[in-house]
C-alpha cells in the first residue's frame, strides 16, 4: 500500500451523529525504532510485544457541524474531567491525519479517555493513547464508508496511529508487531505495521512484561528530540544496520523458541538504546542509577538461577523485566524481595503479552 491508498476521497453521505470506544494496549520494543525521518519514517525495522494490562479507553462523540469550517473543534477529557493540556498534542495529531481522513472537518468531537495504568507512571501513554484514538476515527469512516474491509480498517488505523506516534502503529494487533522495511518480510511497510507473519514458539505467546516503575517523573528529553539526535549521530549507519540484523536473529530466536539467545538479543538492543542517547551531541542520560541496580541483580538472578529472565528498557528509566510463564512464581518473588525496593512507593505492574485493541 501507498501512502495514497489510504487517502478517504469517497463522497458517501456522512452521519449526523454518533460515537465509538476503544480500549488500545501500549507495547514494548524488543528490537528499538530509535531515528526517523518525517513523519514517523523509521530508519529500521522493529518488533514488539503487545502488552495486556497498560491500556487506554477512549470513546470519540462526534455531532455533524451545521457548517464545515477548516478548524478541527473537539474537546478532550481524561476521566470526564476536562483536560486543555493534552490539546496540543491531540490538535496535531488532527493536523497530520486531515489529509487522509477529511470527514473529520464536518464533525465537532468529544473525546474521553482513560488510562488502566497510573496516569504519569512515567509508561509511555502515547502508543496506546494515540492508537485507541485512531482506531475511534476509523470507526468513523466506517460508518461513513461501510464497505472497508476489516484488513484495510487495521491497516488505516496503524497508519494513522504512527503519524500521531511512531510506536503507536504497533499497539493495535495483538501479540508480536513489526513495523518498518525489511527485506526478508514482503508484507513490511515504512507506513504501519503489521502482525508478526513468521512461526513464533509457544513460550513467546505467555511471556510476562513486569514493569518496575523507577522513575513516575516527566521525561526531560522527549523520544522525539531523541529520534531527531540520530540524525547527526556518528554511530548511527551502524545502528540502523545492526537493527535490521537484529530483527532477522530475533526472528529465528522466536521461531527456535530460544530464551537465552533472545536475553543476549534483548538486552543488548535497550542498552544500545541508551548507548546512542548517551553518545548524541548533546548526550543525555535517561537511566537512573536504581536502573543499573535491577540491571545488575537481574543478571545475578539469572546467572544463579539458570532462569531466562532479561530487562529492556524504552526512552526512561522505568524497566521491563521479561520472562517465560514458567518461571513466573520464582521470578515474582524475586521482584517482591530483591527488585521492588528500587520502585517508586515499591509499585510495578503485572503485565504480559496481549492480544490487541478491543472495540467496546
Ligand atoms: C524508545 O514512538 O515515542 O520507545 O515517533 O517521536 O512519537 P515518536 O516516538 P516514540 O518513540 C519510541 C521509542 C522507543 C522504542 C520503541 O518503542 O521502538
Amino acid at each position: 500500500m501507498k501512502k495514497e491508498d489510504f487517502i478517504y476521497n469517497d463522497n458517501c453521505e456522512t452521519p449526523l451523529n454518533g460515537s465509538s470506544h476503544w480500549e488500545s494496549p501500549s507495547n514494548i520494543a524488543l528490537v528499538k525504532y530509535w531515528g526517523k525521518s518525517d513523519v514517523q519514517i523509521p530508519k529500521n525495522t522493529s518488533i514488539s510485544f503487545t502488552l495486556n494490562k497498560c491500556l487506554t479507553s477512549t470513546k470519540l462523540e462526534f455531532v455533524k457541524k451545521t457548517n464545515s469550517s477548516e478548524l478541527i473543534d473537539f474537546d478532550i477529557y481524561y476521566d470526564d474531567k476536562l483536560k486543555e493540556d493534552f490539546k496540543p498534542k491531540i490538535q496535531s495529531f488532527f493536523d497530520k491525519i486531515i489529509k487522509y481522513c477529511p470527514y473529520i472537518l464536518n464533525y465537532k468531537f468529544k473525546i474521553n479517555t482513560f488510562n488502566t495504568f497510573p496516569h504519569s507512571s512515567g509508561i509511555a501513554s502515547s502508543a496506546s493513547g494515540i492508537s485507541a484514538l485512531a482506531l475511534c476515527i476509523m470507526s468513523l469512516e466506517q460508518l461513513i464508508n461501510p464497505k472497508i474491509t476489516d484488513k484495510y480498517f487495521f491497516m488505516k488505523a496503524s497508519f494513522l496511529a504512527r503519524l500521531g506516534s511512531g510506536s503507536a502503529c504497533r499497539s493495535l494487533k495483538g501479540r508480536i508487531n513489526l513495523w518498518g522495511y525489511h527485506s526478508s518480510f514482503s508484507t513490511s511497510s515504512d507506513l504501519y505495521s503489521i502482525d508478526f507473519p513468521n512461526k513464533v514458539d509457544d513460550v513467546f505467546n505467555t511471556y510476562h512484561d513486569a514493569v518496575l516503575l523507577v522513575d513516575k517523573g516527566i521525561k526531560t528529553v522527549s523520544s522525539t528530540a531523541g529520534h531527531n539526535l540520530m540524525n547527526n549521530h556518528p554511530f548511527a549507519d551502524k545502528r540502523f544496520q545492526i537493527a535490521q540484523e537484529n530483527i532477522d536473529k530475533l526472528s529465528t530466536i522466536l521461531k527456535n523458541g530460544d530464551t537465552n539467545e533472545f536475553v543476549k538479543i534483548v538486552e543488548n538492543e535497550a542498552l544500545m538504546l541508551h548507548g546512542l542517547m548517551m553518545t548524541s551531541n548533546p548526550s543525555y542520560i535517561l537511566i537512573k542509577s536504581k536502573t543499573l541496580q535491577i540491571i545488575e541483580s537481574i543478571r545475578e538472578f539469572r546467572l544463579k538461577n539458570k532462569i531466562p529472565v532479561c530487562f529492556t528498557l524504552d526512552a526512561g528509566a522505568n524497566v521491563h523485566v521479561l520472562f517465560p510463564d514458567k518461571y513466573s512464581d520464582e521470578v515474582y518473588d524475586f521482584i517482591e524481595s530483591k527488585l521492588k525496593m528500587y520502585c517508586e512507593n515499591n509499585s510495578y505492574i503485572k503485565d504480559c503479552v496481549g492480544f490487541g485493541a478491543k472495540q467496546l
